[in-house]
């Protein structure tokens, strides 16, 4: 998989990818990670990428032609699965969402930053716009950090243990059972003694009892409308 990002703000990408299974991948060449600065793409003598919007609203609105001139750039090399926008108007992601992506070719994302991008860009250009959450960040980098995160670790040898995305939380719209490592006791707190058995079995049924419980307890609204 390649994923190009392109933003205002490149300093705020560099660590969350140089680190832990997003690193390893990119190492392993299981996914390669271009981020690239919109600036690059502006025509303006001091570089600037945003202008006041018409109107008269407060904020600054990202300008549409180092936008243009950047995405179309980009199409230009290769066939994007999807073009990304990250904004709080978005799609809400999920690991749904996550799971579709990860079996993506190219993805391209565009960072939203001040009070957003001219909307033409969103008509002509924008594939998909996808929020994290209810919430305003002060950009689109973190969001972009966070779907890059959650898309990369299902690519196949991503991750060393393969069983191990399977079993996260939200993976069949349960959450994940609690898990425990040693001591076994711990100011008298001990692990349940079915994880001590080497009973696989039990341990996997066990395993599902803690997730359908704690689903329902936390988060009921991921079991509506479905069957067990
Ligand atoms: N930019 C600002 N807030 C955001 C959010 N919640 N999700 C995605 N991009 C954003």
């Amino acid at each position: 998989m390649r994923i190009d990002i392109i933003t205002v703000l490149p300093e705020l990408l560099e660590s969350p990818f140089n680190h832990s299974i997003v690193k390893r991948s990119v190492d392993k060449g299981i996914v390669e990670i271009f981020i690239h600065n919109l600036r690059d793409f502006s025509e303006d003598k001091h570089k600037r990428v945003d202008d006041a919007p018409f109107g008269g609203s407060a904020g600054m609105v990202m300008k549409i032609e180092p936008v243009h001139k950047a995405i179309n750039f980009f199409k230009s090399q290769r066939n994007y699965d999807e073009i990304i926008y990250t904004s709080p108007d978005g799609e809400k992601f999920n690991q749904k969402t996550a799971n579709r992506m990860s079996s993506f070719q190219n993805i391209l994302i565009l960072c939203g930053h001040y009070k957003g991008i001219d909307q033409r860009i969103r008509e002509l250009l924008i594939t998909k716009e996808i929020s994290i959450g209810d919430y305003v960040l002060t950009g689109g980098e973190l969001a972009a950090a966070v779907i890059v995160d959650s898309i990369v670790r299902l690519i196949p040898g991503s991750i060393s243990d393969e069983t191990s995305a399977l079993t996260d939380s939200f993976q069949d719209n349960l959450l994940a059972s609690p898990v425990y490592t040693r001591p076994s006791e711990f100011m008298g707190m001990k692990v349940p003694d079915v994880l001590l058995s080497g009973n696989f079995k039990e341990i996997e049924k066990w395993e599902l009892e803690q997730s359908l419980e704690r689903t329902k307890k936390l988060r009921p609204d991921l079991l509506d409308g479905v069957d067990f």
